[in-house]
């Protein structure tokens, strides 16, 4: 039998992608943008993230399989709005299309679509941890929590002082994830009828959080 490799945090590069959708769909199935289909996450979502230069793909990879990744940005409203509508004619009308077959995806479209139309809320700092996600099979081993290691590095490094999150309020596991990584509570908001819960992290602790 094969030995197994360590588990080794990497970033990601565009030969991951088949992988990324695979792992994606898989460890997210309940989640908006896991559910936009293979076809747009492989051609559009995925590319459109590897090719951010603020943005970066850490994955965790065993055995040459991803147990799990995490997506970080230091432009989260450049990265929102190039996910939103620069995917071009096909893409735009892919999620059109998934719109208007999955109920979850249009009132995620419809909230994502408000939230760029406001004003930016200036209390939100630019550096976000976008998404995260571990194997279901690989779960409570620390994948999570090195990923999110990772991602710390890579923020500090780049001189950001300040990470933000938005978690479902009712993502019990996560949210104790990212209280144990000092992300601490900043306040509720309610879109398209669901509860978001906002978490900030700072780097500089001689600072306090304020989102
Ligand atoms: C949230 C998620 C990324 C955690 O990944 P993970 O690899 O299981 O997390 P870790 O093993 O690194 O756990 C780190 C800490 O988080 C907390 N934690 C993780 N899973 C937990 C659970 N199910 N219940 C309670 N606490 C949990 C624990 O405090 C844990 O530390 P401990 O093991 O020392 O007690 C994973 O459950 C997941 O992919 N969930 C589905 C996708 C998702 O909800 N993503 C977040 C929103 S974008």
């Amino acid at each position: 039998m094969a030995a197994s490799t360590p588990l080794e945090i990497v970033p990601a590069t565009a030969s991951d992608i088949a992988a990324l959708v695979d792992a994606h769909q898989r460890f997210m199935r309940n989640y908006y943008s896991a559910r936009l289909g293979g076809y747009y996450l492989r051609h559009f979502f995925w590319p459109i993230l590897l090719d951010e230069p603020g943005t970066n793909v850490f994955i965790a990879r065993e055995s040459d399989a991803v147990a799990g990744f995490v997506i970080c940005t230091r432009e989260t409203d450049r990265l929102r709005s190039r996910l939103l509508a620069g995917a071009g004619i096909v893409g735009n009308a892919l999620l059109l299309w998934r719109s208007l077959t999955d109920p979850l995806v249009m009132r995620s479209s419809l909230g994502n679509i408000l939230n760029l139309l406001k004003p930016r809320d200036t209390l939100l700092p630019s550096a976000e941890l976008f998404l995260i996600g571990v194997d279901e099979c690989c779960r409570g081993k620390g994948i999570g929590r090195r990923l999110m290691e990772a991602m710390d590095v890579w923020f500090r490094k780049v001189g950001e002082d300040t990470c933000f999150l938005r978690v479902r309020a009712d993502n019990a596991s996560a949210i104790r994830l990212y209280e144990t990584m000092a992300f601490e509570r900043s306040r509720e908001v309610t879109e398209m009828g669901e509860r978001w819960l906002l978490m900030a992290k700072r780097y500089d602790s001689t600072k306090s959080v304020s989102p």
